[in-house]
């Protein structure tokens, strides 16, 4: 499990290792945009602000995983504690 703050919302939640990023800001009553929820459509796509992303989706290239700059919050998780969005 990881932390999750989301900075423009001001809120810090936790998600569960059977959780997705997704399902724990929609339970959380936070907006966020999806389709496909697995990772192909690109609908949930997230600006990181800080921390490690590992990548789950097929849509980032290798080049665009590794600049770290934005995210599908439908599969992707955090490899570190904590995980800052742009949300
Ligand atoms: Fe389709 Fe996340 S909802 S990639």
């Amino acid at each position: 499990e990881f932390e999750l703050v989301l900075q423009r919302s001001g809120l810090t939640l936790t998600v569960p290792p059977d959780k997705s990023i997704f399902e724990v800001c929609r339970a959380a009553g936070v907006s966020v945009v999806g389709s496909c929820l697995e990772g192909v459509c690109g609908t949930c796509e997230t600006e990181i602000i800080e921390g490690e992303v590992d990548h789950r989706d097929s849509i980032l290239n290798d080049e665009e995983k590794e600049s770290n700059e934005f995210l599908m919050i439908c599969v992707s998780r955090c490899r570190e504690d904590r995980l800052t969005l742009d949300l």
